[in-house]
């Protein structure tokens, strides 16, 4: 199969991202509306967003080499996507503009930082798994690649076959076949996500070896303002629920005021990927992404939010 137009990357990276890039249209409310109510909210703010290109962003700000494979529309909202994205220096060689809308995201934000999200897929649901065997080289020339689901489930699946090491950040959360869930190393999820792949509610440890027990490599739940859970090793029970012998370890986070949360977890993902990519320990670079995490809160929007590592470094 062909390169795509920009070919092989120029110099080595450290995280290729494949995933998905949004317009945020961002709305302040007083609080969100109930099914069949109308709330008037602020005046519209446009970001740019998206799970993967913020994932890309987050890390690229704070210094890893990045380059994001996925798909935006040859439009104004696909302008400004690009434009984010080359002010980081993420390598655009294999974001394809497509002849369809680009990604948008509709994004109400309340009063504590906590917000509701619609996505209307748009280019991104054109991502292909050949579109991502195309680009093998790229996925097998980078020590970590990062997904997330807001792109088709066999482009994941795909890219994730071809990682030397997929971290995949289970948003938005569906069941995932058998395969995908062994090849994540780790599975990201937050305590909603994990209930969901669960079936119920329940205490971040017990849940974090259970998720375990269901293949992944390793888990890590992310537990906003408490940090995050880790859970790595052992051997799964038989038929059973709960992977004997596994560590799991908790790490904390920085306290600070949220003022808007909107893509803490892509920050949190995007700097684990890539402290994962440097050869960090799993523990020690989720320590790390909680704090890059707990920065992205501070301010409003996704990549907009983004620290930069003095940042992080001074929280
Ligand atoms: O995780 C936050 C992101 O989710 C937003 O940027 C929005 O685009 C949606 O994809």
């Amino acid at each position: 199969m062909k390169e795509h137009d920009g070919g092989p990357p120029r110099h080595p990276l450290d995280v290729v991202v494949v995933g998905s890039a949004n317009a945020d249209l961002v709305v302040q409310v007083e609080r969100h509306p109930a099914p069949g109510e109308t709330v008037l909210g602020s005046e519209l703010a446009v970001h740019p967003g998206g799970k993967g290109a913020n994932q890309a962003v987050a890390a690229a700000r704070l210094g890893a080499r990045v380059a994001l494979l996925g798909r935006v529309g040859a439009d104004g909202h696909g302008r400004l996507l690009r434009e984010s994205l080359e002010r980081d220096g993420v390598d655009l060689g294999h974001l394809r503009d497509t002849p369809a809308a680009s990604g948008i995201a509709m994004i109400a934000v309340g009063p504590r930082g906590d917000n509701s999200i619609i996505v209307a897929p748009g280019a991104n649901a054109r991502l292909t798994e050949d579109d991502v065997l195309e680009a093998a080289a790229l996925l097998r020339s980078a020590p970590v690649v990062s997904l997330q689901l807001e792109i088709p489930l066999p482009a994941v699946l795909a890219a994730a076959r071809l990682a030397r090491r997929a971290v995949l950040n289970l948003s938005p959360a569906v069941p995932l076949p058998d395969e995908l869930l062994a090849l994540c190393d780790p599975l990201v999820v937050n305590e909603h996500e994990a209930a969901l792949l669960l079936g119920a509610p329940g205490e971040p440890d017990r849940q974090a070896k259970e998720l375990l027990a269901l293949g992944p490599r390793s888990v890590v739940i992310t537990l906003g303002a408490d940090g995050a859970v880790v859970a790595e090793g052992g051997a799964v029970a038989e038929g059973g629920a709960v992977a004997e012998g596994c560590a799991v370890r908790a790490v904390p986070s920085p306290r600070v005021a949220a003022v808007d949360t909107t893509g803490a977890g892509d920050a949190f993902t995007g700097a684990l990927a890539w402290r994962l990519a440097a050869g960090e320990p799993l523990v020690r670079a989720a320590a790390f992404a909680a704090r890059v995490g707990a920065a992205a809160v501070r301010r409003p929007g996704a990549q907009d939010s983004y620290p930069t590592m003095a940042e992080v470094e001074g929280l």
